[in-house]
């Protein structure tokens, strides 16, 4: 989900080089966890998740494995998964006149075609399709209608300097929605047929993806229970659909407009043992009261606090990031860590990769709470503060309104120089190239999506794939 960005704000410097010390996390709070994401989300350096778990017995399951015992949903993903080999292609005949991307209000205009696979209970998967985008038909008693048993993801197709479409980092965005299924109780599929699904329908849509390096084709793949009762259950009947939007440049003037936000405990975004780590379509709906009465007191979205100690945790749909010299004097680049109830961003992890990387200043997933910050602005500790995700890369942040006094963020009279650096170099990878030759750490042709395309049948000329093991997950879709 993205919101409309601010105004206001000023253009931004070159790349700093800040001096720096370890790179070890740290916590007030609690323990953090390490520098990794959580289980799902994709880090290349964890063993792979698609390796199934012994097998054993699991209370309740559904799944029917065949042979070896049961394997829970990954025995689910495993037997039984539709395939990109299976697409079934209708393409439109008529075409939509497409839209000038500088103008354009976030989701409002959608290409000609969409991906839906079915699935039921009684019979699986059924072979995916490529049609025209339509209104769907829905059973007024869908589970998805009546208790958001409902997931999305959100990510972008880019048009690089070279003209070749390429989407940054997809196998994370397929690992949390893997991950957002299983929280819902949604059926379990293979992360690399949908993402071979979701690049076929890119190929299909080539023409959309904006002739532009600051405008891009977002991709909004959905999962839906379609159970036709009102019982509250696990569906036995769903819906995977992936519609395609093209979205404008961010920040429309050219130039960052920093925001301002509201900070008031008195709503949360989520909770332990809730499900703020997926993205889940009932986190987003349910924010929208706050949202509005940010919009009320004049800023533009919600700083969402969590606990008696008021941690900062998120900024509406961004993750948060704050860089500072922290309490022992450090420069540290510090973020929240994954401890349930932060969304583990694509671009947060990016960050904190590229971060890590350039090992110049501490960089930590650590908790803040709202009395380290206002302590840090009074002692001048605090450099810059921005947030992070898909729609805007990095957005800074220049005022919070909390306990009804406005705290000004220094972030726009220090460059940003940080926030710029790293919008700088995640743009470049994402439209240029740039890394695929400088990028410092070990890049190969990637495997992973030539053993997709093998194994499935997707490899469609033209379709190549470079990532690292470390950073870049960047595939070229189609030379054009
Ligand atoms: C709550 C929330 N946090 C963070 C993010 C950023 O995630 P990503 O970087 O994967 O876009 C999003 C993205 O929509 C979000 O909804």
């Amino acid at each position: 989900m993205q919101f409309e960005p601010g105004s206001g704000g000023s253009s931004s410097p070159s790349p700093s080089g800040n001096s720096g010390r370890s790179a070890t996390p740290r916590s007030r709070a609690a323990p953090p966890p390490p520098l990794h994401p959580p289980p799902g989300l994709g880090d290349p350096r964890a063993p792979s998740r698609r390796e199934p778990p012994p097998a054993r017995m699991i209370k309740g399951c559904q799944n029917e494995c065949m042979g070896g015992g049961c394997l829970g949903e990954m025995g689910k993903q495993m037997t039984e998964s539709f395939k990109a080999s299976d697409l079934i292609i209708t393409p439109a005949t008529t075409f939509k006149e497409k839209p000038d991307p500088t103008g354009l209000v976030f989701g409002t205009v959608f290409t000609d075609n969409m991906l839906t696979i079915e699935w039921s209970l009684a019979s699986g998967w059924d072979k995916p399709y490529i049609k025209p985008l339509e209104n769907l038909s829905l059973h007024p008693a869908s589970s998805a209608l009546h208790y958001a048993i409902e997931l999305f993801e959100g990510m972008k197709a880019y048009r690089g300097v070279d003209s070749k479409i390429r989407l940054f980092r997809p196998t994370l965005n397929m690992d949390r929605m893997a991950r957002s299924a299983r929280r819902t109780t949604l059926p379990s599929f293979d992360q690399n047929e949908l993402l071979e699904c979701i690049r076929k329908l890119v190929e299909v849509e080539q023409e959309w993806v904006p002739y532009s390096t600051s405008a891009s084709l977002y991709i909004r793949p959905t999962l839906i229970g379609t159970e036709p009762s009102l019982g509250v259950k696990k569906p036995t009947k769903a819906l995977l659909y992936v519609i395609l939007s093209p979205v404008g440049p961010y920040f429309a003037s050219g130039s960052f407009s920093p925001i301002s936000l509201w900070a008031d405990p008195k709503y949360v975004r989520a909770w332990k043992g809730g499900t703020g780590d997926c993205k889940l379509g009932g986190n987003y709906g349910s924010g929208i009261y706050a949202q509005q009465e940010a919009l009320e007191f004049g800023c533009q979205q919600v700083l969402w606090l969590y606990g008696e100690d008021h941690q900062i945790t998120e900024v509406g749909t961004m993750n948060l990031f704050l860089y500072w010299i922290n309490e022992d004097g450090e420069n540290e680049l510090a973020t929240p860590p994954l401890d349930g109830i932060i969304l583990p961003g694509v671009t947060r992890q990016s960050i904190l990769d590229l971060a890590l990387n350039w090992g110049e200043f501490k960089v930590s997933e650590r908790y803040i709470t709202m009395s380290d910050l206002t302590a840090a602005l009074e002692e001048n500790r605090v450099k810059e503060m921005f947030g992070a995700g898909t729609a805007c890369v990095v957005c800074p942040i220049s005022k919070i309104l909390y306990k009804g006094k406005h705290l000004h963020i220094p972030t726009m009279e220090n460059g940003p120089e940080l926030t710029t650096r790293f919008l700088n170099k995640l743009s470049d990878i994402q439209v240029e190239l740039l890394d695929i030759s400088s990028c410092p750490l070990p890049l190969a042709i990637s495997s992973w999506f030539s053993t997709t395309n093998q194994g499935s049948g997707g490899g469609g000329k033209n379709v190549d794939c470079y990532s690292t093991l470390s950073f870049l997950d960047l595939i070229i879709l189609l030379a054009c």
